[in-house]
């Protein structure tokens, strides 16, 4: 699976590195090192759907996810995902 986080000026500002730093958590907790592939991106020209929060792509779905809502994103989209 692929999750890649925008890092572009705008999702920077809204907590691009606190997201990384707990997915990074969250996949090392989880031990899903081998099964999870983290990158970042530039902007993702989404910045309008990320209003409240980071783009993180997951596959080819954009989602908006916040410091705080990024355990809830996890459950659900990357294990939701990795089960499905
Ligand atoms: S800065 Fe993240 S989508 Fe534009």
């Amino acid at each position: 699976m692929n999750v890649t986080i925008c890092v572009g000026s705008s999702c920077h500002l809204k907590g691009s590195p606190k997201v990384i730093k707990r997915l990074e958590y969250l996949i090392a907790q989880h031990h899903l090192e081998d099964q999870i592939e983290l990158s970042g991106s530039f902007c993702m020209d989404q910045c309008s759907l990320g209003s409240s929060g980071v783009c993180v792509q997951v596959d080819h779905v954009v989602h908006s996810v916040t410091p705080s809502t990024v355990d809830s994103f996890f459950q659900e989209y990357i294990l939701g995902g990795l089960a499905s």
